[in-house]
């Protein structure tokens, strides 16, 4: 059985309200070792810290996703900021970012504000930040760079190769989910190609993004087996290996202490 880390889930999500503590069990049971329960708003972040307080294997992310930005006023800025202060389970800030993909997202000045105000958030409480980037690399690369942030991993990454080393020559992570198990997934495997292992994560991002061959269904955790698989098959190494390169990625990453959970 691998030893893995998910480094980006969302069990907070009403997806999982009818049968989360069982999920929870059969993702422990599965190999999982460690998982990051991320959050995307204020609520959703309230219950990662939860879902992360009672689950020893389980840290939390609070943030407030590009999609939110409209909702992110300074009182919902300043409880993000309590939150991740006054939990010690929480390793991160996130997810946070800018998506010009969907245009029913907040404008683009309000996201980059968003994004602006949570990286200094990170930066005061000297926590990791977990970045959302669709079709805004440009203006993710400006925010990163003028804010000097040192700590970044670019989750469920989505753009080519060429970008993946502009992130890697930055010193940021990249993260990639079962898009790589796709058929046509052939950006991504690209991408993937480009990134050395020692900048490299894996997540689900359940309940999206699930991976062959459970493509079409509910995404959990238990699943990182099947994106552990094709990545080391992509990499040129074995699953194992992978899998252990990935964990301590997330460890230091995250700078979780080891053997607490
Ligand atoms: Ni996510």
């Amino acid at each position: 059985m691998l030893k893995l880390f998910d480094t980006h889930a969302h069990i907070d999500d009403k997806q999982f309200d009818a049968d989360r503590d069982e999920v929870i069990k059969k993702i422990r049971q599965s190999g999982v070792e460690l998982l990051m329960e991320v959050g995307s708003d204020l609520e959703s972040s309230k219950k990662a810290v939860e879902i992360a307080g009672s689950n020893s294997f389980i840290y939390s992310a609070v943030g407030i996703h590009p999609e939110s930005a409209d909702k992110a006023d300074d009182e919902a800025l300043y409880a993000i900021k309590k939150l991740a202060a006054s939990e010690n389970r929480v390793k991160a800030i996130g997810e946070i970012g800018i998506d010009y993909y969907y245009d029913n997202c907040p404008s683009r000045s309000e996201q980059i504000r968003c994004f602006e105000r949570q990286i200094d958030i990170a930066r005061e409480l000297s926590l990791p930040i977990i970045v959302h980037d669709r079709r805004s690399k440009g203006d993710v690369m400006r925010v990163l760079k003028e804010k000097k942030v040192e700590r970044a991993v670019l989750h469920c990454f989505s753009g080519s190769a060429e970008t993946a080393e502009i992130f890697v020559k930055m010193g940021y992570m990249i993260s990639f989910t079962g898009v790589i198990t796709f058929k046509n997934a052939k950006k991504a495997v690209e991408a993937l190609k480009a990134v050395p292992l020692e900048n490299l994560m894996i997540e689900t991002d359940s309940p999206y993004m699930t991976p062959e061959p459970h493509r079409g269904k509910r995404n959990d955790s238990s699943y990182v087996k099947f994106i552990a698989e094709k990545m080391a098959e992509i990499k040129g190494v074995t699953a194992e290996e992978l899998a252990e390169i990935t964990y301590q990625n997330g460890v230091k990453f995250f700078n979780i202490e080891e053997g607490l959970n």
